[in-house]
């Protein structure tokens, strides 16, 4: 018997990355998935590879930075599965790698759009249905560097640090309704996303991430998927408002890397 077997999860991002793995993982693990993403065609495709493996996926297109997407993603999941017990507020962009008077307007609201805005709407429309139902898990994925600086990242820090003190927030507040809230802080994990930093800005940062893990490596989507199934499973039903940070012992030890951006 899966971990998540009964359970309905909606994952936000999860045509690749980390939230591909968080949807294998859950999928896995016996829950029924509403997978959503911008790349309607690798997403279609993944919840097909998934329903031929016998699991119970389907694929809804979702902008997060979209009010109409979003409100549709979790309408439909909740009427078509007629509960919800996992949101997982996954899908964000990287804008960044300089400093943060060189952003332009344009680059910071599309940023608290997609990583910020879209973590409100998440929970906007999930809640109501968590709260009657007296159950449900919400899982927002913010990152080490909410924690801890790094130089060039002020703005995607600042949207993930807001993601944390929601989260918290909304704890406390839902806490009475048998609704948990909880974050996830990665360190630096083999993605496209970071595929796509080193591409533009140098093939030295992933020597430096390798340096900023005392662990010695980047971390892997699978690592942080299995913090997302524990956190939506039964077995953290006493654990709501925490960060649990899966980043290789990065915000735990100062490291000096000479040359980071
Ligand atoms: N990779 C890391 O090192 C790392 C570290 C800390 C935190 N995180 C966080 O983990 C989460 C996932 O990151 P990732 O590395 O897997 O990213 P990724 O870029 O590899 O994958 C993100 C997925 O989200 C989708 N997406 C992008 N914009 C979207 C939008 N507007 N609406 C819906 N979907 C959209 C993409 O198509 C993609 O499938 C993000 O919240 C990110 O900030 C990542």
């Amino acid at each position: 018997m899966g971990r998540l077997e009964g359970k309905v999860a909606v994952i936000t991002g999860a045509a690749d990355g980390i939230g591909h793995a968080i949807a294998e993982g859950m999928a896995g693990e016996g829950a029924r998935l509403f997978i959503s993403d911008i790349e309607d065609e690798k997403g279609e495709a993944f919840a097909g590879a998934l329903r031929e493996a016998g699991h119970n996926v389907r694929y809804i297109h979702c902008d997060v930075s979209s009010d109409g997407d979003m409100a549709n993603l979790l309408t439909t999941a909740i009427d078509e599965a007629g509960r919800l017990d996992v949101m997982v507020n996954n899908a964000a962009i990287a804008i960044g790698g300089f400093p943060i008077h060189e952003m332009t307007e344009e680059q910071w609201h599309r940023l608290i759009a997609v990583n910020l805005t879209s973590v409100f709407r998440g929970c906007k429309y999930a809640l109501p249905q968590m709260i009657a139902q007296k159950s449900g898990s919400i899982i927002n994925i913010a990152s080490a560097q909410g924690h801890v600086g790094l130089d060039g990242w002020t703005a995607y820090a600042g949207a993930k640090g807001a993601v944390m003190s929601m989260t918290r927030q909304m704890a406390v507040e839902f806490g009475p309704d048998n609704v948990r809230v909880n974050s996830i802080s990665p360190g630096t994990i083999n993605t496209p996303m970071n595929e796509k930093l080193v591409d533009e800005l140098g093939e030295h940062l992933s020597r430096a991430w390798v340096k900023m893990h005392p662990i010695g490596r980047i971390g892997l989507p699978e690592e942080v998927a299995e913090a997302a199934i524990y956190l939506a499973s039964d077995a953290a039903g006493f654990t709501t408002g925490i960060d649990l940070r899966v980043d290789g012992g990065l915000t735990a030890a100062p490291r000096y890397v000479p040359d980071l951006v």
